[in-house]
């Protein structure tokens, strides 16, 4: 495993995200372990991408439970069809918020994060099992290239579930 993880931030987004692609599948390649790939995982996403928090919830009964992240303290448990990353769970769909005060409900962990994408991770069965959560501190920071990309990140996460 290479220790670098740096990625300029002066590339264009879509070649940022081919380049996290494959330092995420070179982390995660020969190891079973989620909690350490899922660890792994955040903090190329957070280092790579630079955004303010990067982390996964886990679906457990009918909330969401914080896993690993990279970036302040953040809500524990979220109930289902709360907040965005509650809302993503229930939709089973991606959602990008521009602006978090206009999200009804939004949950704010942190007053710094100005916007959002929250992405479903699905297990064999297409069920929700866990989200995918990126916070920023600048309003419509989530482009549809940012959705592509993370959708890709997501599908290395569903493939070691
Ligand atoms: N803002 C999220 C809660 C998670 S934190 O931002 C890390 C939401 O509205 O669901």
């Amino acid at each position: 495993m290479s220790e670098s993880t740096f990625i300029s931030p002066s590339l264009p987004t879509a070649e940022k995200y081919l380049l996290l692609e494959e330092q995420v599948k070179a982390l995660v390649y020969g190891e079973e372990d989620l909690i350490a790939n899922l660890s792994n995982i955040m903090a190329a996403l957070k280092y790579g991408l630079n955004y303010f928090w990067v982390g996964i919830y886990k679906v457990a009964g009918d909330q969401l439970v914080l896993g690993p992240f990279q970036g302040p303290v953040a809500c524990v448990r979220i109930p289902k069809g709360r907040g965005v990353c509650g809302t993503c769970w229930e939709r089973n769909k991606t959602i990008i918020v521009g602006n978090v005060d206009e999200f009804p409900g939004h949950i704010a962990c942190s007053s710094n994060t100005k916007s959002e994408i929250v992405l479903p991770v699905r297990n064999k069965e297409g069920e929700v099992a866990f989200v995918l959560d990126v916070d920023s501190i600048n309003l419509n920071d989530f482009s549809d290239e940012d959705q592509k990309g993370l959708e890709k990140i997501v599908t290395i996460i569903e493939s070691i579930l």
